[in-house]
């Protein structure tokens, strides 16, 4: 039975460099009261979660919070307590994540972590994973929520839905911070900005923005045209004036992988060469000296380096979706959802990133369709090469697999596919058995 008050959360990946952001978030929580905190995570990341679970004890203590924050290894056992299960597991590490990036360069490919081939290897690592959890909690504590934020968090959440009978909902940030950040150009409450916005998970649109219900989409687009204003107000939102013209909306700022993927290969070898290494590379620096501060005992308030680890808001929407379902308090939450009928022109049991009403009954998407057809080819494509991806995930077919990388917009050709996935195999044996 879900509690009103005093919730049980586990955090699966619990000794993660964004479990104190999480923490703190759940510490300034209005309407919730956090009962327990478990930290799972594997032996072999036994160092960090302590060090974690000490920063976060002392978070709480100068709190002058309740919350009881334990560890343990045994994840079966912690999911049978949990009212919520958070998932931000990251199998292989982020040395995994290095290679994800840096194989596809080698033959000139778009390499990020989400997007492109080397979000697919990213896939093909944690979705067994992401399953065998999922079929665990199905096993012992059917009722629980399974909030997904694990990468690729569409995918992953897709496969939760589509092979577990768990209740689940993916969740990403950047539909909250692009909220946010509108909020605050114009200085007005958080809660009064509603995003109409569709699509994907890293592959998503903004199609209308109100404040208070008073559709503002207009005045945002030009602002963001004019070349004065957009690059320093909006974060990533550097778009072209005649882009944001040609579709009358506002793009995720992943869509600059398909739209420039030269530009954005160009700019990854750049890195490379220099010497910074892939994006994998300037994080595992960052959360050097993030471990630095959290290790330290007269560290108390969040560090400054947090600010570099990107996923800003992660820890606000998070909170958002848990105070939604636990409390029955609706609240419309833009998340990873069954498409049902909200997108028409994909299949009903896909998963898209819509605004959805949450209450203590789950996540139901809003009507959000048709899609423009300016888009709607890019996400039918997209959504396409995902299915493929899980299937191979789930299968272990090379076939499927090859299928999967052939239909993804950023590898450039059948050749290309088939190298990317031979590295892939070869190179991630180790965390991809089901391909042996
Ligand atoms: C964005 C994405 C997330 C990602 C986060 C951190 O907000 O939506 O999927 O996890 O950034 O990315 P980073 O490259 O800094 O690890």
């Amino acid at each position: 039975m879900m509690k009103i008050s005093g919730v049980r959360i586990v955090i699966v990946g619990g000794g993660s460099s964004y479990t104190p952001e999480l923490v703190m978030g759940l510490l300034e929580a209005q309407r919730l009261s956090v009962d327990t905190l478990t930290l799972v995570d594997v032996p072999a990341g036994q160092e960090k979660m302590d060090i974690v679970a000490h920063f976060c004890r002392r978070l709480i203590k100068k709190a002058g919070s309740a919350i009881r924050l334990e560890t343990t290894y045994d994840r079966k056992g912690a999911l049978a307590q949990a009212d919520f299960v958070l998932t931000q597991f990251r199998v292989g590490g982020l040395a995994a994540r290095a290679q994800d990036e840096r194989i596809p360069l080698r033959y000139g490919a778009v390499g990020q972590e989400t997007v492109g081939a080397g979000g697919f290897a990213k896939a093909l690592r944690t979705i067994p994973v992401a399953l065998e959890l999922a079929k665990e909690l199905e096993t012992v504590n059917p009722n629980a929520w399974l909030i997904n934020f694990t990468n690729p968090s569409g995918m992953v959440t897709q496969a939760l839905l589509r092979h577990t009978a768990i209740r689940s909902i993916g969740l990403c940030n950047v539909p909250i911070t692009i909220a946010r950040t509108i909020a605050k150009a114009l200085a007005v409450d958080p809660e009064a900005v509603s995003l109409d916005m569709f699509g994907l998970n890293h592959l998503s649109f903004v199609r209308g923005i109100y404040v208070n219900g008073q559709n503002i989409t207009s005045l945002v687009l030009e602002f963001l045209k004019n070349p004065q204003t957009a690059v320093a107000n909006i974060p990533d939102q550097q778009w072209n004036a005649e882009v944001i013209g040609a579709l009358g909306m506002v793009p995720n700022p992943y869509l600059q992988y398909y739209w420039n993927p030269g530009e954005m290969v160009q700019r990854q070898r750049q890195e490379v060469e220099a010497g910074r290494g892939t994006r994998a590379d300037i994080v595992m620096k960052v959360e050097q000296e993030l471990f630095a501060d959290y290790r330290n005992p007269e560290q108390v308030t969040l560090p400054e380096a947090l600010m570099r680890r990107g996923g800003a808001y992660y820890s606000a929407v998070a909170v958002m979706l848990i105070e939604s379902l636990a409390l029955n308090q609706r609240q419309e939450i833009i998340v990873n959802v069954r498409n049902g009928q909200a997108l028409p022109e994909l299949p009903e049991d896909s998963v898209v990133e819509v605004p959805a009403m949450v209450d203590g009954r789950g996540a139901i998407p809003l009507t959000c369709g048709p899609m423009p057809a300016s888009v709607r080819g890019l996400i039918q494509h997209v959504k396409a090469y995902e299915e493929l991806t899980i299937d191979a995930a789930v299968t272990g077919s090379r076939q499927t697999a090859l299928a999967a990388l052939m239909n993804n917009p950023l590898v450039p050709s059948e050749e290309v596919a088939r190298y990317i996935l031979r590295d892939i195999l070869q190179e991630h044996a180790a965390w991809l058995p089901q391909f042996a």
